[in-house]
């Protein structure tokens, strides 16, 4: 495991984010929805790694995993128009993993 951020950041392969040569928002939405499903990647990947090696380590990415997701889905849905099919929520914002995270 390396010292510094952008050393692990590297390790991840997940391309940067950045503004679009073309801005629109159709196109930063791709940008965003790209970095969220690297992010959504290299959760499971570290979960693969750490899983049964510390329960509250693996909770805590297991619960950075399901924001990632839950951001993966926001972006899916403002591209498309339509649910992401990740969620099915009774109400517009709900997190149907807000209680779990909480309790
Ligand atoms: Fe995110």
């Amino acid at each position: 495991m390396p010292n510094d951020i952008g050393t692990f950041v590297n390790m991840t392969s997940c391309v940067d984010a950045k503004l679009p040569k073309d801005a629109t928002i159709e196109n930063l939405l791709k940008v965003l929805l790209d970095a969220e499903r690297c992010a959504v990647r290299v959760y499971n990947e570290i979960l693969d790694y750490i899983w049964g090696n510390g329960y509250r380590t693996s909770n805590l990415a297991l619960a950075i995993l399901h924001e990632e997701t839950e951001h993966e889905a926001w972006f899916e849905e403002l591209l498309t128009d339509k649910p992401s099919g990740h969620f099915r929520r009774r109400i517009p914002g709900e997190n149907p993993f807000s209680k779990f995270l909480k309790t």
